[in-house]
């Protein structure tokens, strides 16, 4: 019995990345579980069990570099739970104190599926694992885990940490190295700009109403990764992608979760290498609701993502790179879909040259200009400086700036190793009201659909430039 529970113990670190941690510790650099936001920075969870990393990690790190000896009850999840980078204005709105949400979290883990708690806590097991006042990370039953989504406060998201560890990768200059030569000989081309302008604005208008069961027909009042609404959508996306002429397939990662969307123009050369873009489809409502209509986060993403394809088709574009035009669920619970699917790609070796995710992109505050808000941590510096050189040629009208609003989906490419980055609302942090709210419709105040197109037309352009297309000859 000895042996095994001290096979058990693990150590877990919450640590700051930079470039000479994994000097020091080569034994970290297989056992990275992601990067997670803690208050205004990044750190990198690891979870070491030999008795050599363990001791070694013990002597290098100090208890003050949050490191934990964890023994975590047996066949339970790893969550990690931060507050959002909201506007504080915003924050005040809904009060929170960190002890009745400890309480409602760990209640939803004791009651769980027929009442019955699943969890075994032995003395030296651990629920609590690492607490500050803007993150902590939490042993659960893994079907709590994957609930915990629905009890949180608002402006706090949870990220279901993976269940095996990866390689901790940054990208490499030869990844990089296909966007750098687009941006030396990047420069205004007017076809790329006949194309990008011909995104249907009230194509849009109508997809996004679909999306939000606004529009009376399509049935969905949630787009959680668990509801049927998410099915409906995800079969309405990859019919409608289809008719562009992609190939799509519907790709299951997690029992239980609604599939990833992912859809291929397949490149006219002889290349592997390929360029994804991307939004996420399902959404989030208030706590208690069954609606999550989801209009801006993430519908603006993918209902862009939706005009690009029916552009694409329209103007019968071949590209001569492949490219993907990709819609991932399980966003809201950890970049699950997202993750999954890049972990795939790396393990065949795939060769992205460039993902750009748009997450939010339609809400706009009053006496603010429209907007594009690029990443300031996470992400791929070149293909954000593509990204805002883009903009300047083909949406001029967007202010380009920064924004702490973090981790969506290219966060999953980016730690693979893939250069990524995102396109987002605005410069600075979250202010949309409805955020993480049922009341997140299209049809309200603040919803700008000029700027969600104009964000389109940049990550579409993005494409055009980094792939190379010619027009299908007329038949
Ligand atoms: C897009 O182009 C097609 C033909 O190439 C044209 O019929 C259509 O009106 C254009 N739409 C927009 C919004 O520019
Ligand atoms: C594409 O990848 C396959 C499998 O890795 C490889 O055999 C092939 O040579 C590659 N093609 C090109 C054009 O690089
Ligand atoms: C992965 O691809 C790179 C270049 O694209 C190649 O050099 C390498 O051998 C490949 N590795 C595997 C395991 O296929
Ligand atoms: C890209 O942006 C950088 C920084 O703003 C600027 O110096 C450069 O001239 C831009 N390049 C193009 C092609 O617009
Ligand atoms: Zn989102």
């Amino acid at each position: 019995m000895a042996a095994s529970s001290v096979a058990a113990l693990s150590l877990l670190l919450v640590l700051p990345l930079n470039s000479t941690l994994f000097l020091q510790s080569p034994c970290l650099s297989d056992n990275f579980y992601g990067h997670y936001k803690l208050a205004d920075s990044t750190v990198g969870i690891f979870k070491v069990s030999t008795p050599e990393c363990i001791e070694d990690s013990q002597t290098r790190f100090s208890v003050s570099q949050a490191t934990t000896l964890v023994n975590p009850p047996i066949g339970s999840s790893l969550l990690w739970l931060e507050q959002e980078a909201v506007d504080d204005a915003l924050l005040q709105t809904e009060p929170f104190t960190p002890s009745s949400f400890y309480d409602s979290v760990l209640g939803l883990e004791s009651t769980g599926a027929n009442g019955q708690s699943v969890l075994h806590l032995g003395d030296n097991e651990q629920r609590i694992l690492f607490s500050s006042e803007q993150a902590i990370l939490v042993a659960m039953r893994p079907q709590a885990a994957l609930e915990v989504d629905t009890i949180l406060p608002r402006f706090w998201r949870s990220t279901l940490l993976p269940e095996s560890p990866s390689t901790y990768r940054v990208v490499s200059d030869d990844a990089v190295e296909p966007v750098r030569r687009v941006l030396e000989t990047l420069r205004f081309n007017p076809d790329i700009a006949s194309v990008v302008n011909n995104i249907s604005l009230p194509q849009i208008r109508q997809d996004i109403r679909f999306l939000t069961g606004e529009d009376g027909e399509s049935g969905i009042l949630s787009r959680h990764s668990f509801t049927t609404g998410a099915l409906t959508a995800a079969a309405w996306i990859k019919k409608n992608i289809e008719e562009s002429g992609a190939n799509c397939r519907l790709e299951l990662f997690l029992e239980g979760f609604a599939p990833n969307v992912i859809c291929r123009y397949s490149a006219t050369k002889e290349t592997n290498d390929t360029i994804i873009i991307s939004g996420h489809y399902d959404s989030r409502g208030s706590f208690g609701s069954a609606r999550a209509p989801g209009g801006d986060d993430d519908g603006s993403g993918t209902t862009g993502i939706l005009s690009i394809a029916r552009t694409i088709g329209r103007k019968k574009i071949l590209f001569h790179k492949n490219v993907e035009l990709v819609t991932f669920a399980g966003e809201e619970q950890g970049l699950l879909g997202s993750r999954a699917y890049a972990r795939e790609l790396r393990a065949q070796n795939a060769s992205v040259i460039l993902m750009i995710q748009a997450d939010m992109t339609a809400y706009r505050r009053a006496q603010e200009p429209l907007q594009l808000g690029l990443p300031e941590r996470i992400g791929t510096p070149e293909v954000t400086q593509l990204i805002a050189n883009v903009s300047a040629l083909y949406s001029p009208e967007l202010r380009v700036g920064y924004s702490g609003a973090c981790c969506s989906d290219h966060q999953s490419f980016w730690e693979q190793g893939f250069p990524a980055s995102q396109v987002f609302e605005r410069a600075g942090p979250i202010v949309d009201p409805m955020y993480h709210n049922s009341g997140d419709l299209s049809d309200r105040e603040g919803f700008d659909f000029n700027q969600l197109y104009a964000i389109a037309k940049v990550q579409f352009a993005s494409v055009l430039h980094t792939a190379g297309f010619e027009f299908a000859a007329e038949d």
